[in-house]
């Protein structure tokens, strides 16, 4: 059976209190989770915090974006070995507001993943399209593309260890959801692209949808066959509906 799994992205938000009350409830409920696991990906100056909270409970944490080099002159550049070293356990490559807003390209989050990897963790590569892609009918093209690109430097070995996200650029932060049907078939798509390298890799790899999922859509989309549970922005800043989506992927 596959990995389910709840990742909150919190993006560029928090703060030392407000962190610790929501911690302390996902290390709590973190506990009540049959088979999904429940993980925070934190802006880099609270890995230190989410580790002291979530240490000793179910709940993992990680970072949202890395270096692709190991160290050296790189101002402002945080590398996969200072993550590791505070207990990360994922690391989102790729997102759409990285590759958008900072010009990262296909080849960066390949070798962002491979630096992941490298240290032992577990890098959830984001892929999808943007409105004007989906428009034009190169969803299919475009996803293909951005996993094609990490899949060739990373091979089997490497996927194996890799986590796929779904994130149509049109679903994020929007309050527009994929409908399950139109994330269901983007997932397939993407499972039938990774079996075209390795059956194997393709069954076993958890692949989660982003975009707008919140309480009360989140047992329809991860109820789809496919789809492996979420990677949340907005709604993982509130306890309460974070939660509930961690349940929705606990099934
Ligand atoms: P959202 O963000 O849930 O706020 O749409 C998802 C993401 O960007 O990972």
């Amino acid at each position: 059976m596959r990995q389910r799994l709840a990742v909150g992205n919190w993006k560029m938000h928090g703060s030392l209190p407000e962190n610790q009350a929501l911690l302390d409830k996902v290390a709590a409920a973190s506990g009540r989770l049959s088979r999904a696991i429940a993980a925070v990906c934190v802006p880099f100056p609270y890995l230190a915090q989410a580790r002291s909270a979530l240490a000793g409970s179910k709940a993992a944490w990680g970072g949202q974006n890395v270096s692709q080099y190991p160290k050296g002159a790189f101002t402002g550049e945080v590398s996969a070995g200072m993550l590791r070293e505070f207990g990360c356990r994922y690391v989102i490559v790729g997102h759409s507001e990285r590759r958008q807003l900072f010009g990262e390209d296909d080849a960066a989050v390949a070798l962002k993943a491979e630096a992941v990897l490298a240290q032992g963790m577990v890098p959830i590569v984001c892929v999808g399209e943007t409105l004007a892609e989906r428009e034009r009918g190169v969803t299919e093209e475009v996803v293909g593309r951005q996993l094609g690109a990490v899949a060739d430097r990373l091979g089997t070995e490497g996927l194996k260890a890799s986590v796929l996200a779904y994130e149509p650029v049109w679903a994020i932060g929007t309050g527009k959801t994929a409908t399950p049907d139109q994330a269901q078939a983007v997932h397939a798509y993407l499972r039938d692209a990774l079996a075209l390298r390795d059956r194997s890799v393709a069954a076993a790899m958890p692949i989660l949808y982003g975009g707008s999922v919140k309480a009360a859509n989140a047992v329809e989309l991860f109820g789809r066959q496919d789809v492996d549970g979420g990677l949340i922005g907005g709604a993982s800043l509130v306890a309460e509906e974070f939660i509930s989506i961690c349940q929705a992927a606990d099934g």
